[in-house]
This record gives C-alpha cells, structure tokens and sequence, in this order.
C-alpha cells in the first residue's frame, strides 16, 4: 500500500480531537516534561521541538517516542530541532556554505548533519534557510545563502538532498532527516533590516527572485514548509491564503505539510489581524497552516470551530494526511531512538574533520592581497597574532547553532604555530599591547583576526552600522600608524563594510562563521598549504547608505547614468558578488555559443576558455550570467545562471561549458506563468560578476 493509502486509513480510525492534536507543534522544557509525556500519551502532538539541554536525561526522546507509541492511535511524535548548520560538528554558516558556489559540499555537509541530528532522535530540522537577502543589517542575512535567486535555488535543492536524500523513499532511512525550507516568503526583505518587520514586494519581484529557491526546495523532495514572523503586502505571511494555500500548495505542489513560524498564530492578534486567539485560529487553519508551532492555538479552539461549522473538516483532513503521509516516508514507527550523546566524549571522525575543514576553506574569500603578502611567507622570523578571534573556539560556529562541540576546535593561533614552526609567534594581547608592542617593535607582521560575536547577528540581532564591532578598527588602525604590516582576517556573520580600515591593511580574508573547520581552513589558506575558496554571495557596500546593493537591479539606464549616482559617496560596492581572489590569477577567454538562434524550448551550449596564467595551480569559480535584452517585464540587468568550480594546474586551460535552455531562460509574469520570451539574450561569463566577457544569441519567436 502507499503512502496515501496508507495516511488515509490510518486519518479514517481517527477522532477530532486525535486529528487536531497531530496539528500542534508543543515545546518541551525540564518543568513541563511531565504534563508533556501524559500529553504524548494522549496524541495530543504531532511534534515537539525544544532549546533544553537534557544531557541529564539521555532516554528523553525515546520516552517521548514510546508515550506517543502507546497513545491510542499509536502514531509517533516527531521531534525537530533548529539543526541549523550543524548539530555536533558545524558546518559554515548559511552565507559561508554558498560562498563555495558547490552544491557537492552542501548536498554532503547536510548528509553528515542528518546523521549526527538523527543519531539523537531528530527526524526534522527547521533548515535550510532560504531568505533571499539584499540587507546587510539584517542579522538573519547569516542564515541564509545570501543575495542571489539562482545560487540560492542551488543551494537549496542540495542541502534537501543531503537531509532527506534524493530519493523519496531515502527519506525512511536511518540516517535520513525530514528538511523545513523557510521562511515562507520573503523574510530576507524586512523594512529596514529590522527582523520581523513589515515587507512590501511587487508580485513581479516575488515570483523571479523570492520564490524560485522554494519552488527549487519542493522540487527536491522537501516534505515541510515554515511560514515566517513577517507581514507581506497587507496580510500576515502565516495567515494568508494566497501565500499558503495557493504560493505554496498549489503553485510549488508541496508534497507535504506547512509548520507555522513559533507562535505566529496567536500573534495575528497583536497584529490586528484578528480580535482574538479564537478567530486567529480559525484564519491561520483555514488559510492553509497544517501544523500550529508553539502558539497552543490549535489545540485550545480548533475542535471548537470545526463543530461551530468555521473551519472546515475538509481542511482538517488535509492537514492530518499531509503530516502522517510525511510521518509514513520517514518510518517513524520503526525508527529507533538511541539515547543522547555524551558531548564530552565527542571525537570528530576523519570524514567529518575533512569536510568541515573543506567547506570552511570555501567559505573563506580572499577580498585583497597587496604585493602578495598572503601566503605567509615562510622567511618572516617573527609574527604577532591579535584580535578576539585568535584564540576563539565556539565564537567560530556562528548564529544559531545549539549542540555544537568546541572542544575538537584548535585555535588558530595554535595551529599557526604548529604550521609555521620556523616563525616565532607571540600572541598580541590588546590590554597589553602598548608595553609590548613598545618592547618588540621589531616585529613587523601581525595577523588581526578581527570579527562579530555570533551574537551580534542571526535572529533578532540587527545593526544599523556596518562596521567591525566598537574597538576593532582602532586596533588595526593603531597597528598600522606603528609601521606593521596588517593581514586581517574577518570572521563575520554579515558582509561588514571596511572601508576604514582598508587603507591600513595588506591582505583581507573574509570568512563567514566558518564552524568546526574554520581555524585549521583559516591556518591553512594563510599559510599557502590550500587556497582561499570563497567567492562572496553577496554584495559588500562601502556605506549603509547604499542599502540595499546587489549585483542585478533592473535599473540600468544608460542615457541617464548621472541620475543613479549619489552626490556624496560612490554608488559603486566595496567588492562585487562572485569576487574572491585566489593565489594564481586566470584568463577568462573564447566565449561561443554552439548556435546562434534557438527556438523556446531548445537549449544553448556556451563555452569558454580557462587559464592558469599565474605560478601556481588553483581554483577557479567559473559564472554566467544572461540578461533578457528586450523584454515585457523588465528584467534584471544580469542575471547568474551557472557556475563550475574547477581546478588548473599551473599553465592548464580548459574549456567550460554551460546549458542555458527553458528553465535559465524563462520567468514568471504577471498571470504567474512561466514564460520563455523571443528576442536577443546576453550571456556573460566571467570570475565575478563584474569581470565578464560576453556574447548574444536569439530565441525565435516559434
Ligand atoms: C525562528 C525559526 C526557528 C523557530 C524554532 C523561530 O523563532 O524564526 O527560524 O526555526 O523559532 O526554533
């Protein structure tokens, strides 16, 4: 029997208030923890999630799990948990994972995170995040991957394989966990990159731009959704039909349920939206919320308006096989929960060290590098190593990361020192540094691992200066005034605006919170073992004035450029999106297209020639980009496309290939459908988005 077949049965045994109790989202803490497992033992849950640390407590979830066996349905709880970016090992965050540009290492840092969260008995992760963002200030911009619509969509559908696995029968194994894509949609857009805050987007905007990841996210299987906090176009997101019902079910065919952001039911009463939790109740389960997260709801008025006739039985019923048939694909009946881990006894293996170490060296890009002072060289005698990073461990894993294990991190300076075995390291301590620095003025190069708590962003953490945290540009400044020569390392959750401290430095690495891996990728790239493999998913501007900057608005008009630019401050970013340097330089060259002319529903081959012109081997982030010449919805002015990360060695070219056929083509117009225009294209390609060499074809009008 199938999966619906299955659910259907299984939903025709059931009661109301059975039905109901799948539909809540409950929280578990130690003073509740009894009242819960009664609860479970009814099934008055379909899922828990909880922020409590039960090391005290290993066989919680089983117990938890055993409860809801023994309730009269037997239908198994689900446990979630903000696995966000790692659960025991971290992975770098959202911006730092898609600064790779390699859905490979996401697709396989995601597997190892469904194994370890899995390990503990969470079968469902509120990840990944797929905000499109074009905000630095927005603390939340950490989680996500980053400005782009097709790098994001990429990315997407890679982190929902690695989690569920690429089939959908994959999604019932062991090691497998159940991926909520959010925040449905368009969170990354808060007004002034105050978190929560109001959103206004053209329909136009929010088909080609904030809807593409999501609709990639389904796409590969992703069976759960999570609404956002926010209010979009006049209506709460988590209470519209438009967006729930049609966006998400409809359009995407979401083949599996939608979860409310934590209390966004209740809220709909602070927004004015309803006079009471009651009626809020009755919008949020009618307008297409199948699982109410934490607002408790569901469980205290829904029964009630579905005898009052106010909520549908019909909704009710959809929402119930929508949560057991993804229950079914997961197994939950047979799957085992092992006790909680020991953290302490955690020993990172061979395979998860090497990814982690991997996917923070492509997390970490390479902003400048003045007469090459990067790598190190091995004759300096003597390095001074500053700056609240040096010695960091946790501060490396970033916003939102709850069970990560710090004592399998080295710090930095540390590893350094292993590495550079010939240099004499000393540790610049900054409440010192006037004596010591006056006494060994004779060391010349300091490495200043310079970077933002990962308090200061993720949810709730936003800033209105995009600078380094108060204090940290005068160190680097003050160093500079005393003749070093500064190599500065970011480690940030945010692109940070440094155009203070640019004059004062030689070499810029700027790393997104790079997780586990981060201090040995760091060592690494600066001591020239590997290379600096990040290239920026986001725009870097120079002031927060220009917010928002990215790399592909509409507005390209060439007759008036004047009327673009700012009087007072360039309106140019400080580093474009896709920049990164590396330690050998490549000759993009030969751009052809295999024909000039295709009809709507064939396909281009682009190629180009790449060259290893520089002295040592390396990487490159090869991207193209089309625009749409004449269009009837003005489109953006570029827009990427694809990309390939290969290597070359020293004098190696090769040639490059990339497919541009309906779906890189196309976008969504005003009907909402989906729509190849006839006319000129560009395609652009290039190791940014600003260094291209291009070329035209046609798609006939047939
Ligand atoms: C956040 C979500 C998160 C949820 C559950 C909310 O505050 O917005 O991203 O998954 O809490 O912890």
């Amino acid at each position: 029997m199938g999966y619906e077949a299955k659910a259907r049965e299984i939903l025709k045994s059931m009661t109301l208030s059975e039905k109901i109790g799948q539909m809540n989202l409950g929280l578990i803490n130690k003073e509740n923890l009894n009242d819960m497992l009664e609860a479970f033992k009814q099934g008055k849950y379909g899922a828990y999630l909880t922020y409590e640390d039960f090391s005290d407590q290993r066989d919680i979830h089983n117990k938890i799990m055993e409860a809801s066996r023994k309730s009269r349905t037997g239908i198994p709880v689900l446990y979630g948990k903000d696995v966000i970016h790692g659960h025991f090992t971290v992975f770098p965050i959202g911006l730092g994972i898609a600064a790779s540009f390699n859905p490979e290492l996401i697709e396989k840092s995601f597997a190892l995170i469904a194994e370890e969260a899995s390990s503990e008995g969470i079968f469902w992760t509120f990840a990944p995040m797929l905000d499109i963002a074009r905000d630095p200030r927005w603390g939340r911009i950490a989680e996500g991957f980053g400005e782009d619509t097709y790098l994001t969509s990429r990315m997407a559908e890679a982190a929902v394989w690695g989690l569920q696995g690429r089939n959908p029968a994959d999604l019932g194994k062991q090691e497998k966990i159940l991926a909520c894509p959010k925040h449905f949609i368009g969170y990354g857009a808060v007004e002034g990159g105050r978190d929560a805050n109001t959103v206004e987007i053209s329909q136009h905007t929010l088909m080609n731009v904030y809807f593409p990841p999501f609709l990639a996210a389904m796409k590969a299987g992703a069976g759960s959704i999570m609404s956002g906090y926010h209010d979009l176009n006049g209506e709460p997101v988590s209470a519209s039909y438009n967006i729930l019902t049609h966006m998400i079910k409809e359009l995407g065919g979401l083949d599996g349920f939608i979860v409310s952001d934590s209390g966004t039911t209740s809220q709909l009463v602070k927004y004015r939206y309803s006079t009471d939790e009651k009626q809020a109740t009755e919008i949020a389960a009618n307008t297409g919320i199948d699982m109410d997260m934490c607002s408790f709801c569901f469980e205290k008025y829904l029964e009630k308006l579905v005898e009052e006739g106010k909520v549908p039985i019909e909704r009710i019923d959809d929402a119930v096989l929508r949560i057991l048939k993804v229950k079914l694909r997961l197994n939950l009946w047979n799957r085992e929960v092992e006790p909680l881990k020991d953290k302490n006894k955690f020993t990172l293996s061979s395979e998860a060290k090497n990814i982690s170490v991997e996917a923070a060296r492509q997390a970490s890009a390479l902003l400048m590098n003045k007469e090459s002072s990067l790598p190190l060289s091995k004759d300096i005698k003597k390095i001074y190593v500053a700056g609240p990073y040096a010695k960091a461990r946790r501060e490396y894993f970033g916003c939102w990361c709850l069970d990560g294990v710090d004592h399998v991190v080295e710090p930095v300076i540390d590893i350094l020192k292993r590495k550079l075995d010939n240099t004499e390291i000393r540790h610049l301590d900054y409440f010192l540094s006037e004596r010591i620095l006056g006494k060994d003025d004779y060391i010349d190069t300091v490495v200043y691992f310079a970077g933002e708590d990962p308090d200061r962003s993720g949810e709730r953490n936003n800033i209105a200066n995009l600078r380094l945290p108060e204090g940290q540009e005068e160190q680097i400044i003050s160093l500079s005034n005393r003749g070093k020569k500064v190599i500065l390392v970011v480690v940030a959750g945010r692109p940070l605006s440094l155009v203070r401290v640019i004059p004062h430095v030689s070499a810029i690495l700027y790393v997104f919170h790079p997780g586990t891996g981060g201090p040995e990728a760091i060592a690494q790239i600066l001591t020239g073992e590997a290379e600096p493999g990040g290239r920026l998913p986001v725009t870097v501007p120079v002031s927060e004035g220009q917010i928002p900057i990215y790399y592909n608005p509409i507005q390209v008009r060439s007759d008036r450029p004047e009327h673009l630019k700012y009087n007072d401050i360039t309106d140019k970013p400080l580093y474009c999106f896709g920049y990164g340097l590396t330690y050998t330089d490549f000759k993009v060259s030969d751009i052809k297209v295999d024909r000039n002319e295709i009809k709507k529903n064939e396909s281009v081959r682009v190629t180009v020639n790449i060259e290893n012109v520089g002295d040592r081997s390396g990487e490159a982030v090869v991207q193209c980009y089309i625009n749409d010449c004449v269009s009837s919805l003005l489109r953006p002015c570029k827009e990427l496309k694809g990309f390939k990360r290969i290597t070359l060695g020293k004098g190696e070219s090769k040639i490059v290939e990339f497919t541009l056929g309906e779906e890189e083509l196309g976008f969504f117009d005003h009907k909402g459908d989906f729509i190849v225009e006839p006319g000129s294209f560009r395609v652009f390609v290039g190791l940014d988005c600003e260094n291209t060499i291009d070329t035209y074809f046609t798609v006939l009008d047939e």
